[in-house]
């Protein structure tokens, strides 16, 4: 196989739709973050019939029915972040309210609120965890990311995720050994049966790195673009405020938009199955597609909704989208509530990036370095 820079994309809403629900020319069955890794993260990086069998078998995490009880403990903590950044005058939302808004919902979801220091002290992104807690995130390390290359020098590590995860899986295990009763999310893996057989400490591995690593940087992206949107358009702010039934049509919007996980690998295989190179559905060419959406450089909340493709297409879509969009919601009917009468303290700092080329060229949002803000009526 090639290198991966020198891997071709797949673009344009149809091209990745197609793209997406061809899964046998299109395989998920690789490891992607090489750099960090040595295991698969499951169920994503699986085909049929091992991807239906853990899929299956994880389900149950993510089911609506089982977030929508912890909307209550989400809204308090979204309380009390911005009740904080007020009681200070000022803060900015992607470190001070984003980032532990985020960490404290995935606690709860995993009832694991003993992890929280722990957990935020990784920052935005697991991978970057070592480089967040000395203070030097470099942009070339999150475009690695982005881009999903990772044969490139970057800062990138897994050793704060997996230490983390050697601990509480020998805590898990010895728990299930000693028969004590299911506490956590840990336990629940630790568990499981996937076709008649319990799993392996790698098989382990592969869920819970996808639970702290993808439903982390992604939720990030999208509540702290949400809350820059509605402090520049005071209008959307106001008819959201007077209009709840729109909450969801804005989230998808903004989803869209900021398309938070932007690219995925698959391995294109020819037609004996034979395995050819890596390809990159880039889904945020299908959510910036002009012939799909009218001025897709916009935010329209009040745009026509269809699906997009911000949680992915087909077979893979996102198993943790409830989850993300409880978490969203819920954070904004306590923004919407509380208003804290907001205005940016400086402009925001944001990493605008060109992606393709020529006529397929699109521009997007990298990453909110920081967005500023303090109440209007603050003496500040
Ligand atoms: C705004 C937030 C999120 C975005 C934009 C997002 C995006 C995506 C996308 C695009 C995929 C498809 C990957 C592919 O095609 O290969 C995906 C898959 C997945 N996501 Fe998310 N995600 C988000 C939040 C979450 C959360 C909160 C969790 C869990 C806590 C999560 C867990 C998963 C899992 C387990 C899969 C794999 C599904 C499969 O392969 O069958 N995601 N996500």
């Amino acid at each position: 196989m090639t290198s991966a820079d020198a891997r071709a994309e797949i673009r344009g809403y149809h091209a990745v739709l197609a793209a997406a629900k061809n899964t046998t020319r299109y395989s998920s069955d690789l490891q992607g973050d090489r750099d960090v890794r040595d295991y698969k993260q499951i169920p994503l990086e699986l085909d049929a019939p091992d991807h239906t069998a853990f899929r299956n078998a994880v389900q149950p995490l993510f089911m609506a029915d089982a977030i929508a009880p912890k909307m209550p403990r989400f809204q308090a903590l979204a309380a009390q972040l911005i009740a904080d950044i007020d009681a200070r005058g000022g803060g900015d939302i992607t470190t001070d309210l984003a980032l532990p808004y985020v960490i404290g919902c995935l606690t709860i979801v995993y009832e694991r609120p003993q992890d929280y220091d722990e957990w935020l002290s990784w920052g935005p992104d697991v991978w970057l965890a070592d480089a967040y807690a000395a203070g030097e995130v470099t942009p070339e390390s999150q475009r690695a990311h982005r881009e999903r290359r990772f044969d490139v020098e970057s800062q990138r590590s897994g050793d704060a995720l997996h230490g983390y995860l050697a601990r509480v899986f020998d805590d898990a295990e010895a728990r299930a050994l000693a028969g004590e009763p299911e506490r956590d999310v840990w336990d629940t893996i630790a568990r499981l049966v996937v076709n008649d057989r319990t799993l392996t400490r790698d098989e382990m591995f592969g869920i819970a790195s996808v639970l702290l690593a993808g439903g982390r940087d992604t939720v990030i992206k999208l509540i702290t673009g949400l809350v820059w949107h509605l402090v520049k358009e005071p209008a959307d702010r106001e008819y959201l405020t007077g209009n709840p039934d729109a909450v969801a049509r804005t989230i998808a919007e903004l989803g869209r938009f900021l398309s938070p996980l932007a690219k995925m690998e698959r391995i294109e295989r020819g037609p004996d199955g034979e395995a050819l190179d890596y390809v990159i559905l880039n889904y945020a060419s299908a959510n910036h597609d002009a012939e799909a959406w009218g001025d897709p450089e916009v935010i329209d909340i009040h745009r026509e909704r269809k699906p997009n493709a911000a949680f992915g297409m087909g077979r893979h879509s996102c198993m943790g989208k409830a989850i993300a969009e409880h978490e969203t919601r819920a954070f904004l009917s306590v923004l919407l509530r509380d208003w804290p009468d907001w205005v940016f303290s400086r402009e925001p700092e944001i990493e605008w990036v060109i992606d393709g080329e020529g006529d397929d060229a699109i521009r997007i949002i990298d990453r909110f370095t920081s967005v500023p803000v303090r109440r209007a009526t603050a003496s500040a």
